[in-house]
């Protein structure tokens, strides 16, 4: 599991902080990639603006809205559909990554530097049906005001292991935004997606 973690009720204790929920979307699928290849199911990532995969969510502030609300405002904005997430969804919350250190070359000496608070990562997973899948994607690609702007595309992870690497070991080669990736292996391994031994060579074979 990641380092860092609290529990939802202790990070919301917590003042001076920032907060983001970001949730994992999935379903189940009888669909075969080439007619062979079971699928099994569809977890839904996205490209996002600048460049890094990660999970549909954003920045929430608790004393606006629940988590969960905002959770779900962000995710109107983002995927252009309305999915309501409960607290039964939650599933983790920790320290963010730490704050880059100031650098020299940016930075002069006499310049004021404004260091925001650190963040609380929460992370939320929603099982929902193949067809709402499709209807995210539809809305994600058109309609949805984030679409083209803070989300350049939603994505489906791949939960095989082709020849040569391909599949999810090559999956797990690109960057992700803070620890989503972590997030995407741990969730895998606990809702039993895959073999634990399919995962273990799967991130062998990746390139990080
Ligand atoms: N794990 C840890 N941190 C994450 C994860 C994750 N899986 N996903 C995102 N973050 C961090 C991002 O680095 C960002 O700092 O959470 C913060 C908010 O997440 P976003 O989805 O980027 O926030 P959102 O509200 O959708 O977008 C606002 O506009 O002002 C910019 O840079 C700002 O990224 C922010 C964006
Ligand atoms: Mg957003
Ligand atoms: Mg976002």
């Amino acid at each position: 599991m990641d380092s860092g973690q609290l529990s939802r009720a202790e990070a919301l204790a917590l003042s001076g902080h920032r907060h983001a929920c970001h949730v994992m979307l999935y379903s189940t699928t009888n669909t075969q990639l080439f007619g062979k290849i079971p699928i099994r199911y569809i977890i839904l990532m996205q490209m996002r603006f600048d460049g890094l995969l990660g999970f549909p969510g954003g920045l929430v502030d608790p004393s606006r809205e629940t988590l969960e609300d905002g959770l779900s405002r962000e995710l109107l904005e983002e995927l252009g559909v309305r999915l309501p997430v409960s607290i039964e969804d939650h599933v983790s919350s920790c320290y963010g990554p730490p704050l880059r250190p100031i650098s020299s070359s940016s930075s002069s000496s006499s310049s004021s530097f404004y260091s925001p608070p650190p963040l609380i990562t929460h992370f939320y997973v929603k099982k929902i049906e193949e067809e709402q899948v499709k209807e995210v994607e539809r809305a994600a690609a058109s309609t949805a005001a984030d679409h083209g702007l803070e989300v350049l595309g939603m994505v489906r992870v791949p939960l095989y292991t082709l020849k040569r690497g391909g599949g999810l070991p090559l999956f797990l080669s690109h960057t992700f935004i803070g620890n989503a990736r972590s997030q995407l292996v741990s969730t895998i391994l606990r809702l039993q997606m895959m073999a634990r031994e399919e995962l273990h060579k799967a991130l062998t074979l990746s390139v990080q």
